[in-house]
């Protein structure tokens, strides 16, 4: 048991696919695994081990925002020896050349978030995902004939704001939409030594004000988890 999860040692995979949503991870753990145990629900945020085609995975939320994955993804790679996470997620598009449903490999996360620099003393705003699971992500993408893209993003601490002028920082590092966990992810993981990527589906395109229906959201997740699973499998 660690502070926000109650599973036992033992209990969580080496690997651990993260939407935000609890209800998505249970959607994963009830339609993509065999042989699958709810080993948390504290604060309801689930978290499933299953097989998925004989191999063991995890699946569990990361709650909304930069503080919630700090937290979840700490204790999973510090009290569980969790090796590497694939946090699958939405983000808002800042760019027309991005269209709804398109896939998103994050290279590299841009926040104004103090972060990483008051948790671990690092001090960049800009980080990179760790390890080689990028790359494998990339990989099994053209192994299943998947477009996906690779690119920078901005992991937001704000989804409401008055001026939607791009921010700053997104242009300065090239970022083609916003998120609000990937940066906190990679900096966990990047001060632990440990392996974390993030996949993203385009749910909405800010200049225009498009979006995914809510229930559109189901079909349109079915390929991120598909690549997520896939990678993990390898
Ligand atoms: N902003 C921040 N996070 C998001 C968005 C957004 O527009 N869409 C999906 N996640």
């Amino acid at each position: 048991m660690s502070v926000h999860i109650a599973a036992k040692k033992g209990e969580i995979a080496k690997t651990v696919l993260q939407p935000g949503d609890p209800l998505r991870a249970k959607y994963i753990a009830d339609n993509f695994l065999n042989d699958v145990k709810l080993v948390s629900q504290t604060r309801n945020i689930f978290y499933y081990t299953g097989l998925y085609k004989g191999k063991e995975i995890s699946v569990g939320a990361s709650g909304m925002g930069i503080p919630s994955i700090g937290i979840y993804s700490f204790e999973l790679y510090t009290e569980y020896e969790v090796d590497t996470i694939i946090r699958i997620g939405t983000c808002g598009a800042y760019t027309t050349d991005l269209k709804l449903f398109d896939l998103l490999n994050v290279e590299n996360s841009a926040s104004e978030s103090t972060y990483a620099k008051f948790a671990w003393g690092i001090e960049e705003e800009l980080l990179k995902s760790q390890g080689n699971v990028f790359e494998t992500i990339n990989q099994t993408a053209k192994n299943l004939s998947l477009n996906l893209q690779p690119t920078n993003i901005h992991t937001s601490d704000i989804f409401y704001r008055k001026d939607e002028k791009i921010p700053a920082i997104a242009t300065k590092y090239n970022c083609s939409a916003v998120e609000m966990e990937a940066f906190a992810l990679f900096a966990n993981a990047q001060h632990f030594g440990k392996n974390a990527a993030t996949i993203l589906t385009v749910s909405d395109i800010i200049p225009t004000r498009e979006q995914i229906s809510a229930d559109q959201r189901e079909k349109a997740l079915k390929p991120m988890i598909e690549l997520a699973l896939e990678t993990a499998f390898q």
